[in-house]
């Protein structure tokens, strides 16, 4: 199979991106990740990127003219595919024009539900009876792209902030590399 050239966009953790890193091993995993963005020098997933020898370039996003500069990155390295895991900058709807491929978020929530930060205080404070993550299309409105997949699990009276994003990321990393698999199927 001929794997398309992805891009991962990071600003924390990075668990998301190790995760797709471990499975695009797979000769059948749709996409190779060739390069690694992140909005943070310090955000820990850039440890995968060292580990796994994938370049990486760190854009600082106080820079005017960054989403420019990103793009011309990505066009040097021949990305037509953009997975954003955890990244905390809103992308434009220039950005999103400019790139014209296709571009996925995660999200920690069942969207449309809690779009936006704090996505956990919010579930408890509102008493969900579940919850759980989504993988979407981004569009220029944040959170709101067409919805590929979502994963959910019934929160217990035990569960608190910690144990809802512990539950929430074990679902993540199914969800985001079955997106991945159901973009590309047909194509
Ligand atoms: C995930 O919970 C994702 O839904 C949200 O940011 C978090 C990133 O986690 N957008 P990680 O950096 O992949 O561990």
């Amino acid at each position: 199979m001929v794997k398309k050239n992805a891009c991962v966009f990071i600003s924390g953790q990075g668990s998301n991106l190790k995760n797709l890193i471990n499975r695009s091993r797979d000769n059948n995993f749709p996409i190779k990740i060739r390069l690694i963005i992140s909005d943070k020098k310090n955000a820990h997933g850039i440890i995968y990127a060292k580990k796994n020898a994938i370049p990486y370039k760190v854009i600082n996003t106080n820079l005017k003219y960054y989403e420019t500069l990103i793009l011309q990155i990505l066009k040097k390295n021949k990305i037509s595919f953009i997975c954003l895991a955890g990244y905390m900058k809103i992308i434009s709807s220039n950005f999103i024009k400019k790139f014209g491929k296709k571009i996925i978020n995660i999200h920690p929530s069942l969207l449309p539900k809690f779009k936006g930060l704090n996505t956990f205080s919010r579930i408890l404070k509102n008493k969900e009876k579940k919850t759980g993550c989504t993988v979407h299309f981004v569009t220029d409105k944040l959170d709101s792209g067409k919805i590929i997949t979502q994963k959910s699990f019934f929160i217990s009276l035990n569960d608190s902030e910690l144990t809802i994003q512990k539950k929430t990321q074990r679902l993540e990393h199914q969800a985001f590399p079955e997106s991945i698999i159901k973009i590309f199927r047909n194509n």
